[in-house]
C-alpha cells in the first residue's frame, strides 16, 4: 500500500448544524478530548501522505471557525456550504476549481467522522483509482426488520448485498459535479455522494472501512468517539 502515489484534495463539508446532538455549537466544534472534532478529522486527514489539501465547507456566519490556513504543510482552504450536505459537498467542489482538473480524483469527508483511519483511505485510494468510483463502506451484519408505522415488526430484510455507506468517498472531479448537479435539477435528495454517481449510471466500488469510522450523530457518540480516538492515539 505504500506504494500508491497520489495528492488528492479533500472536500469536508462542515457546515451542518448538528441538531441530533444539541448543545450550544453545532458538533463539529465539540470538544472531544479537548480538541474540536473539526480538528480531529482535518489533522487526520492531512497527515495522510496522499492528501494534497482540504476545503472545509463552513456554515453562513460561522463564528467557531478559528482561521486555520494549513495544517502539516498542506492549504486548508473554506468557503460557505448550503442548506443541505450535498449542496455544501457542491460549494466545496466549485470553489477547488482552480486548484484541480476534470479528471482529477478527489475525495469527500464528513466533517463528523473523525475516527477515520489512515489505512482505510489507503485501501480507498488504492482500489478506488484503479475502479474509477469508490467509497468506504461496511456491509450490514445485524438482522434487518422493516416496521410498520408503530414500529412493530412486520418483515426482515436481505442483508445480503447490503453495506453502510461511509466516507471518504472518491470520485473524479467534474464527474462528481456534474452528478451533484444533475441530483439537484432533478430535486433529487442525495445523502451521499455515491447516491448522485449512482443516479448517473456509475457504479462505485464499496472498499470495507472500519466500523469505528463511525458518524458521530448523538450524544452518546461524542464519548464513544473520545473512547476510539484515544485507543488509536
Ligand atoms: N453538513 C453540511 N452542510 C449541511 C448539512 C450537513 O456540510 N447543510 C455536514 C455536517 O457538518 C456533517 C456532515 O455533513 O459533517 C454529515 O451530516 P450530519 O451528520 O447529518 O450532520 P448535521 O446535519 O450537522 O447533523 P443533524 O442532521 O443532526 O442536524
Ligand atoms: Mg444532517
Amino acid at each position: 500500500m505504500a506504494s500508491i502515489e497520489a495528492a488528492l484534495w479533500c472536500v469536508v463539508p462542515a457546515a451542518g448544524r448538528g441538531t441530533r446532538v444539541g448543545g450550544d455549537k453545532p458538533k463539529q466544534y465539540h470538544p472531544i478530548a479537548g480538541k474540536p472534532m473539526l480538528l480531529h478529522t482535518l489533522e487526520r486527514l492531512a497527515s495522510h501522505p496522499c492528501i494534497a489539501g482540504l476545503i472545509v465547507t463552513l456554515a453562513a456566519g460561522d463564528t467557531h471557525w478559528s482561521a486555520l490556513h494549513e495544517l502539516g504543510g498542506k492549504p486548508v482552504l473554506t468557503t460557505n456550504g448550503g442548506d443541505e450536505r450535498s449542496d455544501s459537498v457542491l460549494a466545496g467542489l466549485r470553489a477547488l476549481r482552480d486548484h484541480v482538473r476534470d479528471s482529477d480524483f478527489v475525495l469527500v469527508h464528513d466533517a463528523a467522522r473523525p475516527c477515520v483511519r489512515a489505512d482505510d483511505i489507503s485501501r480507498l485510494i488504492a482500489q478506488g483509482i484503479p475502479a474509477g468510483a469508490a467509497l468506504l463502506a461496511a456491509p450490514v451484519r445485524d438482522t434487518l426488520k422493516r416496521a410498520d408505522d408503530t414500529n412493530h415488526a412486520i418483515a426482515t430484510e436481505p442483508r445480503e448485498a447490503r453495506w453502510r455507506a461511509l466516507t471518504p468517498q472518491l470520485f473524479r472531479y467534474a464527474e462528481l459535479i456534474a452528478a451533484l448537479e444533475s441530483a439537484h435539477l432533478a430535486r433529487v435528495a442525495v445523502t451521499d455522494e455515491a447516491m448522485a454517481m449512482e443516479r448517473a449510471g456509475h457504479k462505485p466500488l464499496l472498499v470495507e472501512g472500519s466500523e469505528d469510522n463511525i458518524k458521530v450523530t448523538t450524544p452518546a457518540d461524542i464519548a464513544l468517539a473520545e473512547f476510539l480516538l484515544s485507543r488509536m492515539q
